[in-house]
């Protein structure tokens, strides 16, 4: 287990109170840590965090989606660091290339679907999103066509810069900075708990089709750059695709000449037992938005992969993309990814995802039992509990009660009893949990475990609410996104 330090800090009241005066947490309500401490990690091992009081946590959202191999690594990661450090600290990647960057390129692309050869890289996940839209749009205009339009999903999160948020389909995290980027619209994502009973999972993909289709042709088929999805959706919890329905989007796509971007910043680097949910499902995007997983998060990298049908126009005579950003490919953080998917290889992490998933999917399953728990969907190592007031109407909870239940209750008692999961009323209240890629039964066990006991209590605290609800839960404030 590593040290915990608190550098020049001597306490950690002293840590807190500095946290308090200068830095800025983000999707975070500043203001609720005058009543209560604010949480500060320290250490980490395995799926495993520490922090400054000494307390230890199960990380069962492996720090936002994206440390795969969990904490133990720092050492020999940080020596490829250190290593590229004296080698050449930094250049960047605006009209020259450095060697960690091409090797790491390559390195991707070997990963990748067949057909994408070409890796952009960005530092995160927002900035591979925008850079998507970008090629997208200039990709039609090289090939003589004006198309700037984008498609995504209802309640789907992509991002916070000003693209990225435009693609986002979260209202309130919109509202506070509209106007956005014009026109890009939503449509239907593939929650499937709230469809009618007895709806065939054709009838629900033919739905979702339709209602696709629909948009594509009221919008106009050639003003639409580019459809953007993730594989299995993460916010409203773990969307996975019904069958044929990603076939469906690539025949509507190829039918109406738009991009199809596969969004795997999530997904991307096996957190669904594949190297990228594009493979599971697949998929065959034109392009593959990824960060998080790249590094397992040891670094601050993205990519954006590109077909080599969308590549084509780029490498013509007298063309570029237009875009760039100073640090994309950093060789410190090329280094830290190829190191990364180094271990990951080294370790089987994706094919221990693909051999444990069903394991994971069974010790979760019991939570079912409980009256609160109405659904249980996803798949790899990326799940969600839907909360429900009642089960057998799936009836849902007002706004005030879904922020009493996630943001006053369950986010603060999972914390208390050493599990850090996601409480999220992104769309319905769901709790989300996606450990580290490296988790094994015993870390499942430990997370069932403190799920059941909490959302045991959660279940008697919703005993004593009134009988309706579920009017304006997605109005409802926000926990951390991701
Ligand atoms: C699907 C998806 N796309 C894009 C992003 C944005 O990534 P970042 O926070 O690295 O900008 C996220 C973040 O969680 C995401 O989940």
């Amino acid at each position: 287990m590593s040290t915990p330090s608190t550098s020049s800090h001597a306490s950690a009241a002293e840590l807190r109170r500095s946290a308090q005066d200068h830095l800025w947490l983000h999707f975070t309500q500043m203001g609720d840590f005058r009543e209560r401490p604010l949480p500060v990690i320290v250490g980490g091992d395995g799926c495993h965090l520490t922090d400054v009081d000494g307390k230890r946590y199960l990380d069962g959202l492996a720090g936002l989606f994206a440390v795969q191999i969990g904490y133990s690594h720092g050492e020999e990661i940080g020596e490829a660091a250190a290593a590229q450090m004296r080698e050449l600290p930094f250049y960047t990647n605006w009209n020259y290339a450095h060697p960690r960057a091409i090797e790491l390129a390559e390195e991707v692309a070997s990963l990748a679907p067949d057909g994408f050869e070409r890796v952009f890289f960005t530092s995160g996940g927002a900035e591979s999103v925008e850079s998507a839209w970008k090629i997208a749009r200039q990709y039609h205009a090289l090939n003589g066509e004006r198309r700037w339009k984008a498609i995504g999903r209802d309640v789907a999160y992509h991002g916070t810069t000003m693209g990225a948020l435009s693609i986002t389909g979260v209202e309130s995290i919109r509202n506070p900075f509209e106007p956005l980027v014009p026109q890009v619209s939503h449509v239907r994502n593939t929650d499937r708990f709230h469809r009618p009973e007895g709806e065939t999972e054709e009838q629900f993909t033919a739905m979702l089709l339709d209602d696709m289709e629909h948009r594509i042709l009221s919008e106009g088929p050639d003003t639409i750059a580019m459809i953007i999805l993730e594989p299995v959706q993460n916010s409203g919890g773990a969307f996975t695709p019904p069958t044929g329905y990603f076939q469906g989007v690539r025949a509507l796509c190829d039918e109406y000449g738009i991009l199809f971007c596969a969004d795997e910043v999530i997904t991307g680097f096996g957190r669904l037992g594949d190297w990228f949910g594009s493979l599971k499902y697949d998929i065959r995007p034109d392009l593959i938005t990824s960060a998080k997983g790249l590094s397992s998060a040891y670094a601050s990298i993205g990519a954006l992969l590109v077909s080599d049908r969308v590549a084509e126009p780029f490498y013509g005579a007298e063309q570029m993309f237009k875009h760039g950003i100073t640090f994309g490919g950093h060789p410190v953080q090329a280094a830290i990814a190829l190191k990364n998917i180094e271990i990951m290889k080294r370790l089987d992490v994706v094919g221990h995802v693909n051999r444990e998933q069903d394991a994971f999917r069974k010790t979760l399953e019991p939570l079912l039992d409980l009256p609160i728990v109405g659904d249980l969907r996803g798949t790899g190592f990326f799940y969600a509990l839907e909360l429900v007031k009642d089960k057998d109407s799936k009836q849902g909870f007002s706004a005030a009660e879904g922020k009493d239940l996630l943001q006053h209750f369950l986010s603060d008692r999972l914390f208390d009893a050493g599990l850090i999961c996601r409480a999220d009323d992104r769309g319905e209240p769901v709790i989300q949990v996606s450990p580290p890629l490296v988790a094994d039964q015993a870390i499942f066990d430990e997370m069932t475990g403190i799920l059941g006991e909490v959302l045991t209590e959660a279940t008697a605290r919703v005993k004593g609410m009134p009988a309706s609800g579920g009017d304006d839960l997605r109005a409802g404030n926000q926990s951390a996104q991701g």
